[in-house]
């Protein structure tokens, strides 16, 4: 337990011009040919934050009037569902914010403080329903990436509780706490000893029953969950180890108890640390500084040698979170500057600090035209997973960018709280994403049809193409093997489980679904409509002011 309490009690005012943003190791870039501004099209875009508050709103309301049928959403597997969830109960965040910040008159909309709680209460009540609809037991016996979207989604919803309850002295969803806590903990306790040293040094595999595969995705949400654990995850006694009372009847499976967790086991912290120290050390990063997507082994090796070496979105955003709250948990600034660089060349990487303008065919590594696209946005060859993708990344850098805590009153002994210096900086570099965030968000719009509903491809619009059907000839050959495209390759070298490293066949091998079929040229699902709230919501909470997360003590 430390404190570094060096800050007073007054927030600091932020004044900063129009930062640019720097990559550590590299001298500051600035905006390149585009300049510094605000920039979709044809050079201006509203970067009010109203503006995008409501676009929040909006988006977040076909969302559920279109996909949500009272239960679920039918149409998505359960890993999405997790992220669906994940991105509604985060939005109830952002509209709280609205309420402690401007006691819901937003400027520049026309929101008022009753109607902001009605959709909060709306749309809390939409995640408490989802509490009991979710398919835990499909998920449960998933892979180590599906259990932690499932941490992080029911984390969130604790967190929401908290800044909701704080601002308002009431006890509101706070007869939910015990089961929220209950299912991240049945879900953190999947991976919580997956951690292995005998395989690449360290990491945890994908899915435990295909040969091993350290892969990004779930190393990262490792991290994540880890340290979201460690901060926000308030204790769980409650022994029952089935993620549903059907589980057994289902399964035949009986399961040992679920051992108890305090809260701020120090184990978490120490999951989450070595976890990262770890990923540092493993070649993830390609030569654009973009994280690919994992690593196979050869036949008796131990070491990760076969790298995929494919980029998806979605990649370089989950670390994010982990990265801010590992600062939170250890006053580290590096883990701070990690992120940093990371989000650097992600955003390059969508041609925004190199590329001209309104060229289709400049593909930077990640979309173009400043744009962020998955390889498969523009010929619709996504499946569910990677209609996501876009969504969470946009949703991490939105949870990195909170404001860092200041009041070392306000922040528990176990976290640090940021000098003004600090706080300020991070301030500053969050600040200098808005164009790009905000450009994003116009672009994720602008590929609305006529119902609202928004497009898979976001660079569509600087094709002069519509984004509701393929569109092959802008499609980009991706750069290593694509494993999650075509299921068929599970069943295959170098993923099927002869017992390799200890692998389990039978365990479902993909196992968040049962997935509805990929629909080839229906790009606009829940899922694209997800990526855009994402995105959206981003834009929305960068340009408003908003309170620091921290932990209560
Ligand atoms: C261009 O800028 C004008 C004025 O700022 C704005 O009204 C218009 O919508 C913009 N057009 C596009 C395509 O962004
Ligand atoms: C939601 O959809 C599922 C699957 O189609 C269905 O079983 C369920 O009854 C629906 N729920 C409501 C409230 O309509
Ligand atoms: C929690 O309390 C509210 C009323 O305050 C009630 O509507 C809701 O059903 C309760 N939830 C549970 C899980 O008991
Ligand atoms: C779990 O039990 C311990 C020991 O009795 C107690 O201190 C702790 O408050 C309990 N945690 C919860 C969340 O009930
Ligand atoms: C569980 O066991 C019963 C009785 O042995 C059997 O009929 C049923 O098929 C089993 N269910 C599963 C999911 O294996
Ligand atoms: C930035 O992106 C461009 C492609 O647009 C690439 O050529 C360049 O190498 C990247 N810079 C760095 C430092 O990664
Ligand atoms: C792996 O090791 C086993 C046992 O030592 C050996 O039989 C096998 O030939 C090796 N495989 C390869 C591809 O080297
Ligand atoms: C985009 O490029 C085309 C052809 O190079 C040009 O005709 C058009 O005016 C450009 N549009 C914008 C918005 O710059
Ligand atoms: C918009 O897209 C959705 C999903 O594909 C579709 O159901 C709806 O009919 C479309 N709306 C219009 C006006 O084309
Ligand atoms: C896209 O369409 C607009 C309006 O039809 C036109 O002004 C513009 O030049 C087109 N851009 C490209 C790249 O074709
Ligand atoms: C998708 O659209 C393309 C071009 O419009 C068409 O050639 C292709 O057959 C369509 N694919 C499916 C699965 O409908």
């Amino acid at each position: 337990m430390f404190s570094m309490a060096q800050s007073l009690a007054f927030l600091l005012s932020i004044t900063c011009s129009v930062a640019t943003p720097t990559r550590r190791g590299i001298s500051t870039i600035s905006g390149g040919p585009w300049g510094n501004g605000c920039l979709w099209q044809n050079g201006t875009c509203e970067n009010e934050g109203g503006y995008w508050f409501t676009q929040m709103e909006g988006v977040l309301d076909t969302m559920q009037s279109d996909y949500w049928n009272g239960s679920y959403w039918p149409t998505t597997i359960q890993w999405i569902g997790a992220v669906l969830d994940t991105l509604l109960v985060s939005s109830d965040r952002s509209l709280t914010n609205a309420l402690i910040e401007y006691n819901g008159n937003v400027p520049g909309t026309k929101s008022s403080a009753s109607q902001i709680q009605s959709e909060i209460h709306k749309y809390f009540l939409e995640t408490e329903a989802y509490y009991g609809n979710e398919d835990t037991n499909q998920i449960f016996d998933a892979a180590y990436d599906d259990a932690q979207w499932v941490v992080l989604e029911w984390l969130e919803a604790l967190k929401f509780i908290k800044s909701y309850d704080a601002y308002f002295k009431s006890s509101y969803g706070q007869n939910d706490t015990a089961r929220f806590a209950h299912r991240a903990h049945i879900f953190y306790n999947i991976v919580q000893k997956q951690f292995d040293t005998s395989l690449c040094g360290g990491g945890l595999t994908w899915n435990p029953a295909l040969a091993t595969y350290k892969n990004s995705i779930t190393n990262e949400l490792f991290v994540s969950s880890s340290i979201g654990m460690y901060l926000y995850f308030p204790g769980d006694n409650n022994t029952d180890p089935y993620p549903s009372p059907t589980y057994r009847t289902a399964t035949n499976k009986t399961l040992p108890p679920l051992p108890p967790l305090t809260a701020h086991d120090p184990l978490l912290l120490d999951n989450a640390k070595r976890e990262w120290a770890w990923f540092k050390s493993q070649p993830f990063k390609n030569a654009q500084g973009l994280i690919i997507d994992g690593f196979h082994l050869s036949p008796n090796q131990t070491t990760c040698d076969q790298p995929n070496d494919m980029v998806y979105t979605y990649n370089q955003g989950v670390m994010l979170s982990g990265l801010r709250q590992l600062w939170e948990a250890t006053g580290d600034t590096s883990y701070l500057e990690d992120a940093y660089e990371q989000i650097w060349s992600t955003i390059n990487a969508t041609g925004w600090y190199s590329l001209r303008r309104n060229d289709s065919d400049a593909w930077a590594g990640l979309g173009r035209n400043g744009v962020m696209e998955d390889y498969c946005d523009a010929p619709a060859s996504c499946s569910q997973d990677a209609q996501m993708f876009k969504g969470i990344f946009f949703h991490h850098l939105d949870w990195f960018c909170e404001p860092l805590p200041t009041i070392a009153a306000l922040v528990p002994d176990l976290t640090y709280t940021a000098s003004n210096a600090l706080a300020s900086d991070h301030a500053s570099r969050c600040k200098s994403y808005i164009p790009w965030v905000e450009h994003n968000a116009h672009a994720a719009l602008a590929t609305r049809n006529g119902s609202n509903i928004i497009g898979g491809w976001w660079g569509a619009a600087y094709a002069n193409v519509s984004a509701s059907s393929a569109q092959p000839s802008y499609a980009h050959a991706p750069p290593g093997q694509d494993p999650w495209n075509d299921p068929s390759v599970l069943r295959q070298s170098p993923w099927v489980c002869k017992g390799q490293n200890g692998c389990k066949s039978g365990r479902s091998t993909r196992g968040a679904g049962s997935r509805p079929p990929v629909v080839q040229n229906d790009t606009r699902t829940v899922q694209t409509e997800g990526s855009g709230l994402g995105v959206v919501k981003a834009a929305s909470d960068l340009t408003l002011k908003r309170p620091p997360t921290y932990p209560s003590a």
